[in-house]
């Protein structure tokens, strides 16, 4: 089975430049095959292209349906033979014609402590409600928004005098470090997942 991932963007992309920069360092073994962006101006399409990976945009406003929009990503995906799909920033809702596409196959960053905080905003909504932790999650992706078995978390303190851009960059500090490690993980296979636990065995 080769390593490599597809991974789709909307914007900014610097969980993809993590992704980019672990494989560099040997931190995480697997090959970027390409590129998906929804947005033709996201800085992370930029990049991906310096760093010499496929990158294609496509626009969901071009298509009638979102199972239509959905199954041209599929096409593209699996003419790429990708075994896993990385959603970095990917503001788009994924229904059941890409999620059953690829069972257990597609992880989400979410900038939370899931399920605390699922959708938009999740740094806002923390300090909202008063939270005195939050953190990063990757998580399985299934139909449902930000909900599906836990991979991989990591919490961080929500201080006083804290704003939401202050507590996404001690957020952000956290996602850049667990996605790469939980796209390692899941790549090299021995796990399972139990009810809603995703469950690492040890390595023999
Ligand atoms: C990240 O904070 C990611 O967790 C969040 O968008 C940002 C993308 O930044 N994703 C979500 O909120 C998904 N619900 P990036 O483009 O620099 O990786």
């Amino acid at each position: 089975m080769n390593r490599d991932i597809g991974v789709l963007i909307s914007g900014r992309g610097s969980n993809l430049q993590a992704i980019i920069d672990a494989t560099r360092a040997g931190r995480l073994d697997a090959r970027l095959a390409v590129v998906i962006s929804n947005r033709a101006d996201a800085h992370g399409l930029e990049r991906a292209r310096a760093a010499g990976i496929e990158t294609l945009v496509r626009d969901h406003r071009a298509h009638a349906s979102r199972d239509a929009y959905e199954a041209v990503l599929v096409d593209d995906l699996r003419a790429r033979d990708v075994q896993l799909v990385c959603l970095a920033g990917f503001m788009r809702l994924l229904g059941a014609t890409f999620v059953n596409a690829f069972p257990n196959r597609i992880l989400n960053i979410h900038p939370a402590l899931l399920p605390a905080f699922p959708g938009l905003h999740a740094q806002r909504q923390a300090l909202e409600h008063g939270a005195k932790l939050s953190g990063a999650t990757v998580h399985f992706v299934d139909t449902n928004l930000d909900a599906g078995p836990i991979v991989l978390q990591a919490a961080v303190p929500v201080l006083d005098d804290d704003t939401e851009d202050t507590l996404a960059a001690r957020i952000l500090e956290q996602e850049h470090r667990i996605y790469p490690e939980a796209i390692q993980r899941i790549l090299n296979g021995n796990w399972t997942i139990t009810g809603r636990r995703v469950v690492f065995r040890r390595q023999a």
